[in-house]
């Protein structure tokens, strides 16, 4: 089990921290490569942080954005995590960034999947930064708990960069990185709030069973620890 975790008195100063280590972090790759790689989760949770990483100052223009997961509805939908990326991280400083969606022009999910891994063949190998959120049923990225789909999702040895989920109790159909993607970051972090999610991690670290608490699948790689930064509050 290898999680860090990083306590906030609220989520404003908990923002402001953890966009100067994500900034720092691709800094830090952009002085190794000719570009860095930064995927995000969707939800409520990153509104405010990803204000906060477009305020910060780095060669933005050298930076490749993805999403860890996308709801599939089109790019427009209020639910669409790339409309919330769009909208607040690819802003300010950040606008200068490189956005590949994951929501490609085919209407299925499940059809969708080489098409999205094509497109997204610039985070196959080690993502720079992985940004996760959590549900309060345990779920990270798309990892839903009695998906379908959830064991070939939780694959270490998958080579599959991607996998569309049909989540049991969420609205729509998901492309979601797999797991196997997601150990392979340089860096991942963990961004929650609230005593609910905090309580639920505490469970699914106890219980280990990525099953029942898919969260505890990513917390296994004692060479890139869970970084978890929490706040109280919603
Ligand atoms: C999504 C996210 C998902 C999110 C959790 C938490 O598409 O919903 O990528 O993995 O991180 O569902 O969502 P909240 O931040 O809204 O609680």
């Amino acid at each position: 089990m290898s999680l860090i975790m990083h306590e906030f008195e609220n989520n404003e100063a908990l923002c402001e921290r953890l966009a100067q280590c994500i900034a720092s972090g691709l800094d830090g790759a952009l002085n190794l490569r000719e570009e860095a790689t930064l995927a995000v989760s969707g939800g409520s949770t990153p509104k405010p942080l990803f204000a906060a990483l477009s305020r910060c100052e780095l060669d933005w223009s050298r930076v490749r954005v993805t999403q860890v997961d996308e709801r599939w509805v089109p790019e427009d939908h209020p639910d669409s995590n790339a409309l919330l990326i769009r909208e607040h991280l690819l802003q300010g400083h950040a606008a200068a960034a490189s956005f590949d969606s994951m929501k490609v022009a085919i209407d299925d999910a499940f059809a969708a999947e080489s098409a999205c891994a094509q497109r997204l063949a610039a985070f196959a190998d080690a993502i720079d930064v992985v940004v996760l959120g959590m549900g309060e049923d345990g779920h990270t990225a798309s990892f839903f708990p009695a998906a379908e789909t959830l064991a070939e999702a939780l694959d270490p040895a998958t080579e599959r960069l991607c996998l569309a989920v049909r989540p049991p109790a969420a609205p729509h159909d998901r492309m979601t990185l797999t797991l196997a993607a997601l150990l392979r970051s340089r860096q991942l972090y963990l961004h929650i709030t609230g005593a609910k999610k905090l309580a639920v991690l505490q469970q699914a670290l106890a219980a280990q069973d990525a099953l029942t608490y898919p969260i505890h699948a990513v917390c296994q790689r004692s060479d890139n620890p869970l970084e978890t930064f929490y706040a109280p509050g919603s």
